[in-house]
């Protein structure tokens, strides 16, 4: 059948399917869970609180093999240039490859390359880890900060924070927004004679880095002298020589290439903050976590997918039943970055209207990512997500065990917490539940009906929820990889390429043409009146 057929299809599926509740599915089928989730090794999927049944899942796999994601994902692992608009090849798999088999790029086995920057990424970490390298002053360096934006930031703050247990290198700091108060605030805790500066920028060019480097460059210079800048700098980009025209030294700059994406290149050079917390083996480890999960999305058949279900329940809910958001809600404070993390993976990749030929899509793509930490947001937003008019899909994460051994009763609290809210957010509480819970509280029955409607929650709102053992570097990695690969495998669906970001240009464009009006230095004339009233109230 093609596509659009079975998009017909599965519409039709999901209005027969409108008048059953997820109370009634799990009622009818005493064995939901075990045939609504998927495992790999300690990683458990339960989608068994999605909207479907058999059927729908049988359909969704088939729309996944129309689609050709098999084949797809075969060109992406193979080095085909699938990046269209970029003319680049996708490999972000190839960094964590931990196989002796080649990856040919343009008739090149990239591996010999991958590896020798893992080597000297390992030799740099270590150097600084042991105060074998120095800063200018002969101190050990105490601090690193990170400049950079997007891809070349979100990935190594996330995995920091992430993979605290694991931090027993030199404290990290980042800085990504242009905000002279982000850079502004982290020196001012800093002392430059222990600190080293990473700058980190795909292109060398974004100005938001750029801006903050010279910024960090110049306060090295003036307490240290201009000497020092080299003993305090080092770089990651694909841009060598715009590195060196900065002027770090070759020997401290870890290079990755064109085929990385900036949103997947946590696992290249960009990592190297990271490296530096945690070190080189659990780094290792956090490769060989997402190399997991590469084998997994391409050995395992789809039925079994854990990324291609993620990503058939993401289309279901997108597009079949109409839900335009989806929140990520991890019970694991350490995975606090997470959704702004998944923000830029998810929309950066998936935000497109038009499909690979150019012609506009037919149906709504990526969906609004966002969430917080569970438990804060349960006392935040979670009331909309019960009770609110709009229906958003929930992901939950949870750890089986915590890193707090001592602290046991907070991880059961925190377990009890992640259970409750996806129950919750399922069955719901009818009107008549409320009434009687009212009734048998000892309310007057005209406060009972009074109040009853308030204490309603439609229930049937539909989550998934991730299980893994402990947030270790190879649980982080492959879970990085698992959300990586849905949003791959739901762009194949989408028939987008969820590999270019042509969606931040425009806004960069207009930015360099007013910053010489901002600055007072051209006319805004040109401008719209709304823009030109603006500049005129901030100038005034
Ligand atoms: O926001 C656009 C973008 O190009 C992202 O895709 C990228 O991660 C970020 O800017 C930073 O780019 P660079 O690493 O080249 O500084």
């Amino acid at each position: 059948m093609a596509l659009e057929a079975q998009f017909v299809s599965l519409s039709q599926h999901a209005e027969k399917l409108k008048d059953t509740t997820l109370r009634d599915l799990f009622a009818n089928d005493p064995a939901r869970f075990t045939a609504f989730s998927a495992k790999t090794d300690d990683l458990l999927l339960d989608y068994s609180k999605s909207i479907i049944d058999a059927d729908a899942l049988a359909q969704l796999v088939d729309l996944a093999k129309a689609a050709d994601v098999e084949g797809r994902r075969a060109a992406m692992f193979s080095g085909e240039k699938i990046n269209g608009t970029e003319n680049r090849a996708v490999l972000h798999t190839a960094l964590r490859n931990r196989s002796d088999d080649p990856v040919i790029v343009d008739g090149k086995d990239v591996m010999p390359d991958v590896r020798a920057v893992l080597d000297a990424m390992a030799d740099f970490s270590e150097a600084v880890r042991s105060a074998e390298l120095t800063s200018s002053t002969g101190a050990p360096f105490t601090d690193v900060v990170n400049i950079g934006i997007g891809g070349s930031d979100l990935g190594p703050v996330m995995t920091t924070l992430a993979l605290a247990p694991y931090h027993d290198g030199p404290e990290l700091h980042y800085v990504s927004n242009v905000d002279g108060a982000h850079i502004a605030d982290t020196l001012a805790k800093l002392d430059p004679a222990t600190t080293l500066v990473i700058v980190a920028s795909k292109t060398f060019t974004t100005i938001e880095t750029m801006t903050n480097a010279q910024t960090a460059r110049k306060w090295i210079s003036d307490t240290l002298g201009e000497d020092a800048v080299g003993s305090h700098f080092a770089a990651v980009s694909t841009a060598l020589d715009k590195v060196a025209a900065f002027g770090i030294d070759q020997s401290r700059v870890f290079g990755f290439w064109d085929w990385v994406g900036g949103r997947y290149s946590v696992w290249s050079a960009i990592g190297l903050p990271l490296m530096i917390a945690i070190g080189p083996d659990a780094f290792s480890d956090f490769l060989e976590g997402a190399h997991a999960m590469d084998k997994h999305f391409q050995e395992a058949e789809l039925a079994n997918n854990l990324p291609v279900l993620m990503a058939l329940i993401g289309v279901w809910n997108r597009d079949v039943l109409g839900h335009s958001a989806r929140a990520v809600l991890p019970y694991d404070q350490r995975l606090s970055r997470l959704p702004a993390y998944l923000q830029q993976l998810d929309m950066e990749s998936n935000g497109k209207s038009v499909k690979l030929d150019g012609t506009p899509v037919t149906r709504e793509t990526g969906p609004l990512a966002w969430g917080e930490p569970g438990t804060n947001g349960q006392h935040a937003f979670y009331q909309l997500l019960h009770q609110g008019t709009t229906v958003i899909p929930c992901e939950f994460l949870i750890a089986a065990n915590g890193h707090e051994d001592d602290l046991k009763h907070h991880h059961d609290l925190l377990v009890a917490n992640c259970l409750a809210q996806s129950e919750a957010l399922m069955l719901g509480r009818t009107l008549e539940e409320a009434k009687a819970l009212l009734k048998a509280s000892g309310q007057a029955d005209d406060e009972v009906e009074r109040l009853a409607p308030h204490k309603v929650f439609p229930g049937n709102r539909p989550s998934i929820t991730l299980v893994y053992d402990s947030l270790t570097p190879f649980a982080l990695g492959r879970l990085i990889a698992l959300y990586e690969h849905r949003v791959f495998v739901e762009g194949v669906i989408w028939d987008i390429n969820s590999f270019d970001q042509w969606g931040v240009e425009l806004g960069k464009e207009l930015a360099t043409a007013l910053l010489p009006m901002v600055k007072g230095d051209a006319s805004a004339d040109s401008k719209d009146a709304s823009t030109k009233g603006l500049l005129a109230a901030l100038k005034s």
